[in-house]
């Protein structure tokens, strides 16, 4: 299992030391938060505070846009050349056009879905995608209780990604603990996402990333 931990549950007041701890506890990405506020109910951290994100990351950076305008936000975070940037499949009209332009600038290009969303929603987008996350909480805050429905939508999507695009990753978001990644693991999925459960793990972030890994 690949570790991506979520920033927002980080000290935003030491937040360069922080993506350093994480990074050197032996994280895979770090995965970034961008919300506007209007796809989202909720507002985080906008491009000069992604841009020191990434100054401090020894790891790549795995960018996950909760937004309206996706063309907008892809422009301006593509210079810092992460390893994948996610749209959600809800708030944008143009996947198919959106996705070939992230990996046309050399950028992993995913989609994210709601906790709602079928799987059959982007089966015919999969081959122009090198991820897939699926949300298990609703977006918008850390801190939630994972939606456990989502292990039969991974279920699913691990089907149409053999046999559509068997490279695409699967990635999972919300409520990640030690007390479900074994399901998370069986349901096939890559790359677990967790914030809430890393940052406030008593044994520290190293422990923590541990706990999560599965072989
Ligand atoms: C929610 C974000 C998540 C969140 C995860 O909208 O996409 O990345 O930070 O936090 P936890 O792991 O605490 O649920
Ligand atoms: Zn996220």
């Amino acid at each position: 299992m690949l570790i991506a931990p979520s920033i927002l549950s980080a000290d935003f007041g030491r937040l360069a030391q922080e993506v350093k701890d994480i990074c050197d506890a032996g994280c895979d990405y770090v995965h970034v938060d961008v919300m506007d506020g209007h796809f989202v109910p909720n507002m985080t951290i906008g491009p000069v505070v992604v841009e020191a994100v990434a100054k401090a990351a020894s790891k790549p950076l795995d960018i996950h846009l909760m937004v309206d305008k996706n063309d907008f936000f892809v422009e301006l975070f593509a210079p810092l050349e992460p390893k994948f940037i996610s749209f959600h499949i809800e708030s944008e009209l143009h996947p198919n056009r959106l996705a070939s332009k992230i990996r046309s600038l050399g950028i992993g290009s995913a989609v994210v879905l709601n906790p709602h969303t079928p799987v059959s929603e982007i089966e015919y987008l999969l081959e122009y995608l090198d991820m897939v996350l699926l949300m298990s909480v609703n977006p918008g805050f850390g801190g939630q209780k994972f939606i456990p429905n989502v292990l039969e939508k991974a279920k699913r999507l691990k089907e149409l990604t053999q046999k559509r695009n068997p490279d695409c990753l699967i990635e999972i978001d919300g409520g990640v603990s030690d007390a479900n990644i074994e399901s998370i693991a069986d349901a096939g999925v890559d790359i677990a996402v967790a914030g809430s459960y890393i940052f406030g793990h008593p044994l520290g972030y190293s422990k923590a990333i541990e706990s999560l890994r599965r072989p």
